[in-house]
């Protein structure tokens, strides 16, 4: 089998799937079983904040033709009773990757700050969802704002910061950039993109929220041109996420010039087995194609 084990940002991981902030990440347990049972080369948590929140209540999650949309609202159990499940992810041996949200530097610092004393390998500061108002685009479309958090963070801890962005922004490379510049040190692309489903029989919209963000199929010609972009410009890592449930789909975000690939809404397909499943199917590209190490592949189609 082809070399997977690969390096990013200084996390060493045995291949290169994540799993993405979202699905599965909110309890130890199952973070746990996504790595030993799933094959995942690292795990992100659901995003974490300041205080338990409870989100945007039921219906908030519905499966579409291409992909799944959803309006969870960030609910999570807040930072302070975010440890112990921290302590039984870590268990699994993987990197784990502490996703956060806040609404300023500060808080963001100080969530990270937290993460870090839990033993996260990274951060990932979640800037870019698209439903949950004064948590996600307020900030992650403006790149003075983006570098305002991330140099908060990176002041604050010693771990790699990661960003998660939007595409729903009319220059992805612009915000990219601007937390590059404040020290950021991986760039994740791409969130869910704003989205709606009517429900014609009774006139009004599925989802409580009413508008929620769109994963899966049909949001992964959108990553793959925002890795493309992106990592045409950053010098640090860029990670792949958005309707990954392949290999060919891995190699494709690959190829675009990522270093590794997030996968969420293809757990809900192929089961938390789609990290090995995907792993393996990258490794038999590699070994039909010839290409011998990761490195052959990524930015291959940017012409490196
Ligand atoms: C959610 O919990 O609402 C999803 C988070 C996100 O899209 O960033």
């Amino acid at each position: 089998m082809a070399e997977l084990r690969t390096r990013i940002a200084g996390l060493e991981m045995e291949n290169p799937t994540m799993l993405a902030s979202g699905i599965l990440g909110q309890t130890g347990e199952s973070l746990f079983r996504i790595v030993r049972e799933g094959g995942a080369g690292a795990v992100v948590t659901k995003s974490i904040g300041l205080e338990p929140r409870e989100g945007h209540g039921s219906p908030c999650l519905l499966e579409l033709d291409n992909g799944i949309l959803n309006a969870m609202g960030l609910p999570n159990p807040g930072i302070d009773s975010f440890g112990e499940e921290m302590a039984v992810a870590l268990k699994a041996g993987a990197p784990v990757i502490g996703s956060i949200f806040s609404d300023s530097p500060s808080n963001f610092a100080a969530l990270a700050r937290k993460m870090e004393g839990y033993g996260a390998a990274a951060v990932e500061l979640n800037l870019s969802c698209p439903h949950a108002e004064k948590f996600g685009l307020d900030t992650g479309s403006d790149p003075a704002k983006v570098a305002e958090i991330v140099s908060a963070v990176k002041s604050a801890v010693k771990m790699p910061v990661f960003a998660k962005l939007s595409p729903m922004v009319p220059d992805i490379t612009a915000i990219a950039l601007a937390a590059e510049d404040a020290g950021c040190d991986a760039i994740v692309a791409i969130n869910t993109m704003r989205a709606m489903k009517i429900d014609i029989d009774i006139g009004k919209p599925v989802l409580r929220n009413k508008v929620g963000g769109l994963s899966g199929r049909a949001i992964k010609p959108v990553g793959v041109r925002a890795v493309y972009e992106i990592a045409g410009r950053v010098k640090v890592p860029v990670i792949g996420a958005g309707g990954v449930y392949t290999g060919r789909d891995a190699v494709e975000y690959l190829m675009a010039g990522a270093s590794a690939v997030q996968i969420g809404s293809a757990v809900r397909e192929r089961g938390i087995g789609a990290f090995g499943i995907v792993s393996a199917e990258i490794a038999e590209f590699m070994k039909e194609n010839k290409y011998k190490s990761l490195n052959e592949i990524i930015g291959l189609a940017r012409g490196k």
